[in-house]
């Protein structure tokens, strides 16, 4: 039986990618935003509608940059329930991730739930597109502004989605992509900050260059946070075929909306009320009482048949190393319950149509009664 797994890459026939890294081998440019880095950065930006598109080493880095480059110190409020990324990219740096809860439903960050942890220690916002469904947007750029602080948004999960007719990549300070493999849109590793605002752009290409302001002239404390050429020229072949990505993404999710439909306790993901949307996450909500069996015991079924789907994200950040020695203890009710039902099938174009009605029926005949985890 085939095996299937999260985040298999999807990617441009090989001739592509070889005709234009072929280009970069005889220029003997490699790195240091060569042609294929500029000529990404130009399409990134005209396709999300911004100013300024930074590609980056990853999405990791890029946070880092992005932080360092608003002059985050302190504490910043974010969600827990994202991947650990989004808080070790301000620890790294020595500010202090304050974990805030999430919306049962949308599971992006509740804005109630940032408001009363804003302190005189405060020092920015960031909310996360979680599985590429836009976090609330407006009503955190209010509580910004409100406060005075600057709102930056991990988009990690968000390339190709919008949000009331705009792409995601154009609100607030700034937008986090990562170009991953496992992402809808890959350059292998890689990742970009997009911002409108020019004095923070010219910033962070400063910082994502040791430093550097001219040949031997040292400004800043940098790092080398760099996209090479030959991610680019993934990324350029792979860009062509975004449609086709984000199509057969789709017919994947109809396909596991119709297979699962009458199953009870499991609840698909729903983007329907998105402008646009990349239907990479296909996430399944395994309500244990309801589904006669927990989120756990689904996914080691599905694992003894090769299918490897996997927790996204389990535990929340607060409740592992280090966050959970920081007094971070408190409760996040929201992120644990969710953190105990939420799994992430896969999805992308490893999968043909039979593959995920198979998966379907591997889902349903999934011996019910065992223990319930997370329920
Ligand atoms: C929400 C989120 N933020 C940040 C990252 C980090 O991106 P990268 O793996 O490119 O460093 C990821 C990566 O998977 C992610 O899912």
């Amino acid at each position: 039986m085939k095996a299937f797994h999260v985040g298999a890459p999807n990617l441009a026939p090989w001739g592509e990618f070889a005709r234009l890294a072929r280009g970069s081998f005889a220029r003997r440019w490699l790195t240091n935003r060569g042609p294929l880095v500029q000529q990404l950065e130009a399409e990134l930006q005209r396709r999300l509608g911004v100013q300024h598109v930074i590609l980056c080493a990853n999405g990791t880095v890029a946070l880092e940059l992005a932080a360092r480059a608003a002059g985050l110190s302190g504490e910043v409020i974010l969600p827990s329930f994202t991947f650990v990324a989004t808080a070790h990219a301000l620890q790294w740096q020595g500010i202090r991730p304050v974990f805030a809860d999430v919306d049962p439903f949308t599971y992006n960050l509740d804005p109630r739930s940032v408001e009363a942890l804003i302190t005189p220690a405060t020092s920015a916002i960031v909310g996360v597109h979680l599985y590429g469904r836009p976090c609330a947007i407006g009503p955190l750029q209010a509580l910004a502004d409100r406060h005075g602080l600057p709102l930056l948004f991990d988009a990690a999960h968000a390339f190709g989605c919008a949000d009331g007719g705009r792409p995601i990549g154009g609100h607030g300070l700034c937008e986090v992509f990562s170009f991953h493999a496992t992402k809808v849109f890959n350059t292998g590793e890689g990742g970009a900050i997009s911002t409108d605002d020019g004095a923070f752009a010219e910033r962070v290409r400063l910082l994502q260059n040791f430093g550097f302001a001219g040949e031997d002239r040292v400004v800043a404390l940098g790092l080398n946070g760099k996209m090479g050429e030959l991610n680019a020229a993934l990324g350029l072949a792979n860009l062509r075929h975004l449609p086709r990505f984000v199509a057969t993404n789709r017919r994947n999710l109809e396909l596991y909306r119709q297979g699962l439909a009458a199953e009870p306790g499991l609840r698909l993901i729903d983007f329907s009320g998105q402008s646009a949307s990349n239907y990479h996450y296909a996430i399944v909500e395994v309500d244990g009482d309801g589904f006669g069996t927990g989120r756990d015991q689904l996914r080691d079924h599905l694992a003894a048949q090769g299918v490897l789907a996997r927790r996204y994200f389990t535990p929340g950040c607060h409740r592992q190393p280090p966050y959970n020695s920081q007094g971070n203890g408190r409760s996040l009710p929201q992120t644990e319950r969710l953190s105990g039902r939420l799994l992430a099938l896969p999805n992308g174009m490893q999968l043909g149509a039979g593959d995920v009605r198979r998966i379907c029926r591997l889902i349903r005949s999934c011996p019910r009664g065992a223990i319930s985890v997370g329920a």
